[in-house]
């Protein structure tokens, strides 16, 4: 594990039986207090955001939007919110994705992305996948191009990344820790 990961994780905290009994709920607000901590992530978000040619990063609401917009502004690129769905104001592409028990649906402004735009997703923690595949979807159906995803902290025995797979269609998922 490189420095800045070992660095990373010690911030995150570990709370058993949240929101409910049997998940271990990954809390990054440690890491966000922390202004070492929370810079060199926006540091290795943006970085990966500029590698891999994004000209937008799209964040995940809600933790995704505290790690992509600092990242955003770092590397020098648009920020994009992706809602849960009803909060958008404006002509929307809505996307519904299904979760372990029941299904959601998260929104872009159909606006925000064009045929001209590469995206990096940023969210916190890749679990099962679900959240990601449907904004990348979002992110075609808009009409633009995948540049890649990047998170934070991938829970490998969730098997997100293979889920993920079929939808990045070869771009990057970019995993700063995993466990
Ligand atoms: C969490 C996490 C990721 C997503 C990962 O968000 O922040 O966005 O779940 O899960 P998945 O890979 O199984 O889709 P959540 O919607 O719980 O809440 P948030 O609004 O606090 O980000
Ligand atoms: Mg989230």
């Amino acid at each position: 594990m490189t420095d800045i990961a070992a660095l990373l994780l010690s911030r995150i905290r570990d709370v058993p039986d949240h929101p409910e009994p049997g998940v271990m709920f990954k809390d990054i607000t440690p890491l966000l207090a922390d202004p070492v901590a929370f810079t060199a992530l926006t540091e290795a978000l943006a970085g990966l955001t500029v590698r891999y040619g994004a000209t937008k990063i799209v964040g995940l609401e809600a933790r995704g939007f505290i790690l992509g917009a600092p990242a955003a502004v770092r590397a020098g690129v648009g920020f994009v919110p992706v809602r849960k769905a009803g909060k958008l104001p404006g002509a929307t592409l809505s996307q519904a994705y299904e979760l372990e028990y029941g299904s959601a649906r998260i929104e872009v402004h159909a606006e925000d992305l064009t045929g001209a735009d590469r995206v990096m997703v940023v969210d916190d923690v890749l679990a099962t996948g679900g959240t990601a595949e449907a904004s990348l979807r979002l992110i075609r159906r808009a009409g633009a191009e995948v540049a890649g995803v990047s998170v934070l902290m991938e829970l490998g025995f969730l098997g997100g990344r293979a889920r993920l797979e079929p939808a990045l269609d070869g771009a990057p998922l970019e995993a700063l820790i995993r466990v």
